[in-house]
């Protein structure tokens, strides 16, 4: 077995050290010409002030102070590692993306595991979603599935995104997180949120790591096959390493001794060779199927249940490398899922929908309008008539920067065309709060079916820490909210709290 690599610095820069026994390297600035001294600014004399025309020292301090690029404004604390997507199953029936092509091809990806709402210095080990994101740099360029580890999400418009996202985070008076208050008062006007609560304060609330964690695309997403046939799909990876979560207290503990403890477990586990490895499904659904579905197949805060769409395996993905540069390939690392391929499209799914524009958009903004021409952002190729502005490193290789061109600029792709699907509309154009379409129906086939006993005493034990420090109509609310699952979590939610009241008195 080989030594176990540390994340410490001593590790990493004791390697640097052996590599560079022989060097030569001098210090330059950052135009490239040699420093001539490192330890000292130029001054008048020993307490004369500083020279105006020590300019390295200008562009050393210059460059510290914009060391930091806006935080992602959700998603902010995160860590990412890099491998490959290999096809174990052929799925051209209902795909033509060449991502799935042929069996055993394989496709590099990047993946960045992540929790929502804590800010970049955040904790690991809190109560919250992972995000889940994986990057696949394929041959027509790149997709992003941008997804979770939960098949669902609290809210189904992306109308109630920034309103779900600032109850989730700090309260913009006390600027303290948790704002308990915010919390609940949303999620128990909007009763949507129920299904996902129960997810939320399962065990699933806290994972051990990121190893043991499986992902899912959440939304609902489409396939063109090469005859033009469309389908909707799920998208789902399950972990090889099994899941593990953690116990709240042990959670907490670890929050106050090392909160990087997901990020260095990630890391650890790959620099000494133990790859985290996922398995790839899908779900399908026709089009007729959809038509005709007891529930909404583009409602988010639903899963399609697997005994009418059972799991189609498709393939297997592994991580295998860390980042060389967290900043370079993770900080700046951008997912956007309207990033997809030809024979992947988006589905009428509301939140998609949404996430369709405010991706590129918030990577505008925090990366820059040429973020695509970063590395870890980059596809193989890229040919088009965008040009210039902050950050650019490509030029389409000097070809004409205007279409249609009598240069032999690059032409449109007859695949790609045929791909595109015809998607018949219709419908009359107005604003239709989808919010109380069956609720409580998944959420109770979950509490009653799927956990365990001893798993439900555990969530309602998660939610009571959480009811608790919020006020009596509140609790009130939520009551009610979760008694529509099922009298008996409404009773036990009582009963907690009661508890925690007698305490109290
Ligand atoms: C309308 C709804 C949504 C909006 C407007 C939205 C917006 C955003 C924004 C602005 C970011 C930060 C991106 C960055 O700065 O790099 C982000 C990150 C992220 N979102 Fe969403 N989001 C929405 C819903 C969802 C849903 C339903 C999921 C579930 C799969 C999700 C998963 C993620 C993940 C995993 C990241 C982190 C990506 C990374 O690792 O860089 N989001 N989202």
């Amino acid at each position: 077995m080989s030594t176990p690599k540390r994340d410490t610095a001593a590790e990493q820069l004791s390697e640097f050290a052996k590599n560079h026994e022989e060097s030569e390297d001098t210090i330059t600035t950052t135009w490239g010409v040699p420093l001539p001294e490192k330890d000292a600014s130029l001054t008048v004399g020993y307490h004369g002030p500083i020279l105006l025309q020590d300019y390295n020292l200008i562009d050393e301090l210059a460059h510290f102070t914009r060391e930091r690029i806006p935080e992602r404004v959700v998603h902010a604390k995160g860590a990412g590692a890099f491998g490959y997507f290999e096809v174990t199953h052929d799925i051209t029936r209902y795909t033509a993306a060449k991502v799935f092509s042929e069996v055993n091809k394989k496709t590099p990806i990047a993946v960045r595991f992540s929790q929502v709402a804590g800010e970049l210095g955040y904790p690991d080990t809190i109560r919250d979603i992972r995000g889940f994101a994986i990057k696949f740099y394929t041959e027509d360029g790149i997709w992003d599935l941008v997804g979770n580890n939960a098949p669902i999400f609290f809210i189904k418009d992306c109308a109630l995104f920034p309103s779900f996202i600032h109850v989730v985070k700090r309260n913009p008076v006390t600027h303290m997180r948790p704002d308990y208050d915010m919390f609940w008062d949303m999620v128990t006007l909007r009763p949507e949120t129920t299904h996902t609560c129960l997810m939320f304060f399962s065990d699933r609330g806290i994972p051990a790591n990121y190893r043991q964690m499986h992902g899912y695309g959440t939304n609902t997403f489409a396939f063109v096959n090469a005859h033009g046939e469309f389908f909707y799909c799920k998208f789902h990876y399950r972990s090889e390493q099994g899941i593990a979560t953690l116990p709240p207290k042990d959670a907490q503990r670890i929050a106050g001794e090392d909160p990087d403890f997901h990020t260095r477990d990630l890391y650890n586990a790959i620099e000494k060779g133990n790859y985290p490895s996922w398995k790839f499904y899908v779900q399908i659904m026709t089009p007729e199927q959809a038509a005709n579905n007891s529930y909404d197949p583009f409602d988010d805060t639903k899963v399609w249940l697997k005994a009418d769409f059972p799991l189609i395996p498709v393939g297997r993905f592994v991580l295998n490398k860390n980042p060389k540069n967290y900043f370079a390939e993770i900080e700046q690392i951008g997912f956007d899922p309207a990033h997809l391929i030809p024979g992947i499209e988006p589905s009428p799914d509301r939140m998609l929908q949404g996430r369709l524009f405010a991706y590129g958009d918030t990577h505008r903004y925090r990366l820059g309008v040429n973020h695509l021409q970063l590395p870890v952002n980059s596809p193989f190729k890229a040919n088009n008539f965008s040009r210039d502005g902050k950050g650019t490193l490509n030029n389409s290789a000097g070809a004409p920067n205007y279409h249609p061109n009598s240069f032999n600029g690059p032409k449109i792709d007859s695949r790609a065309k045929a791909l595109s699907p015809v998607i018949p509309l219709k419908g009359d154009a107005k604003r239709i709060d989808s919010g109380d379409d069956d609720n409580f129906t998944q959420a109770r086939l979950l509490y009653q079916r799927v956990m365990k006993e001893d798993e439900r005493v555990r969530m309602v034990e998660n939610m009571v820490t959480w009811l608790k420090p919020t006020t009596t109509i509140l609790q009130e609310r939520a009551i009610v909210m979760f008694s529509n699952v099922d009298d008996d979590l409404g009773r036990r939610l009582r009963a907690g709290l009661d508890t925690i009241q007698q305490i109290n008195l």
